[in-house]
């Protein structure tokens, strides 16, 4: 923790942009290194390695996830995991789904696809309100039209709010409404435990708080779902035993039964090199722990926070502990001469000439610290932040 050794080729002084996209380690860059190094080599050659990592990598990842490898499939991108559940769900004109405002788009963009084709009736609530007891509240009245489905990302993008996601799931149980839990923004940095928190079906990708490669995503579905999903989209090796007929004759099928379990998302060929990165980086991570990282992380940041108030910025971070992930995002100071649309681009645009990488989505400056970032850097960040505003 707070050691950025496996970082060597990392050029800026302070990264904390890990909940937009993070700098691969050497560790990582070292694996897809090998791999390309096999493909270069020997072409179809590599095809039992890339299929072993994918193993273990997946095992490393139900670790990481809290669920059994079996439960979990690669796919391209959270938002390619989104559409494989929403596309799949055997829907009932007339049913309801509940989205929340303020959520990613992926998380909202394809269940308005799916409601518009299945005739779905889409409720809204806050994701802003399960900063208090307010959001379970309006939770509660929203449940007693029986959705189908609550669809929530664990850790807001924007404002860094982790939701209480078992107590969620455990409300919209006690109404027969299923749930679906984006975790990209939380997977790597906050607890995520999809068994204990029961959710019905998760999506992720790996280039965030996983601190792997972007091309790789991965969707979970609980195993009491998984003979009654309709797969979309399906292929080759959705079917059982798929690859079989490349090594056998007589083996070339298109009867064979689906695969009856969230594997039937990998339908074809993967993105084995980001395989490779995500299996490499997820070695650190799971030797340090996410509670521990977590417990870094916040660390950096309670200093950090207020630093930045005090020099006239506005936190967003929830005052409740436990709604809090690995993001620190706050309404920038005002700068003279820069707009308020553009305020918050400015101050990532000004921290990025001086070597500090933060996002500014929707109006917010978001910085989001990862295991390697030492508290060291924050008098550096400070101190930028003052000469940004004489
Ligand atoms: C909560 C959330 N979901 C999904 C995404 C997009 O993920 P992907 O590009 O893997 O589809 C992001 C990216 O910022 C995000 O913050």
């Amino acid at each position: 923790l707070g050691c950025r050794r496996l970082f060597p080729d990392l050029e800026v002084r302070a990264y904390l942009n890990h909940a937009g996209i993070s700098p691969l380690s050497s560790l990582a860059a070292q694996a897809v290194a090998e791999a390309a190094a096999g493909l270069a080599r020997g072409g179809a050659m590599q095809l039992q390695a890339n299929l072993d990592t994918r193993e273990q990598c997946r095992q490393r990842l139900a670790q990481l996830l809290g669920c059994q490898a079996s439960d979990l499939a690669f796919t391209l991108s959270t938002s390619h995991g989104v559409n494989c559940i929403a596309n799949s769900i055997d829907w009932r004109t007339g049913q309801r789904i509940v989205l929340l405002r303020g959520e990613f788009p992926t998380n909202v963009v394809a269940w308005l696809q799916a409601a518009q084709r299945e005739g779905l009736t889409v409720d809204w609530l806050e994701a802003d309100d399960f900063d208090s007891e307010i959001g379970l509240l309006k939770l509660e009245e929203a449940l007693k039209s029986s959705p189908r489905l609550l669809c929530l990302s664990a850790v807001q993008f924007q404002t860094g709010l982790r939701l209480p996601v078992k107590q969620i799931t455990a409300l919209c149980h006690r109404y027969g409404t299923e749930v679906f839990c984006d975790v990209i923004q939380a997977a790597g940095c906050s607890p995520v435990d999809l068994l204990d928190w029961e959710v019905d079906y998760a999506a992720g990708g790996s280039h965030k708080w996983l601190m792997a490669a972007e091309g790789l995503g991965y969707v979970y579905v609980a195993q009491r779902h998984a003979r009654s999903l309709k797969p979309n989209p399906t292929g080759w090796l959705s079917l059982e035993e798929g690859l079989r007929f490349l090594f056998e004759a007589d083996q070339l099928s298109y009867q064979r039964p689906l695969v009856a379990a969230p594997g039937v998302f990998e339908m074809g060929t993967l993105n084995n090199f980001g395989v490779h990165a995500l299996n490499a980086s997820l070695v650190p991570l799971l030797e340090l722990g996410v509670e521990a990282i977590h417990a870094h992380v916040n660390g950096y940041l309670d200093r950090l926070e207020p630093g930045l108030i005090s020099l006239g910025f506005v936190s967003r971070r929830s005052s409740d502990r436990t709604r809090r992930s690995g993001s620190l995002s706050l309404q920038p100071a005002p700068l003279a001469k820069v707009s308020g649309c553009d305020l918050a681009h400015h101050w990532a645009a000004e921290l990025a000439l001086r070597g500090i990488q933060v996002a500014s989505p929707d109006g917010l400056v978001r910085f989001a610290p990862q295991w390697p970032n030492s508290t060291d850097e924050i008098g550096f960040v400070l101190e930028s932040v003052k000469e940004i505003l004489a």
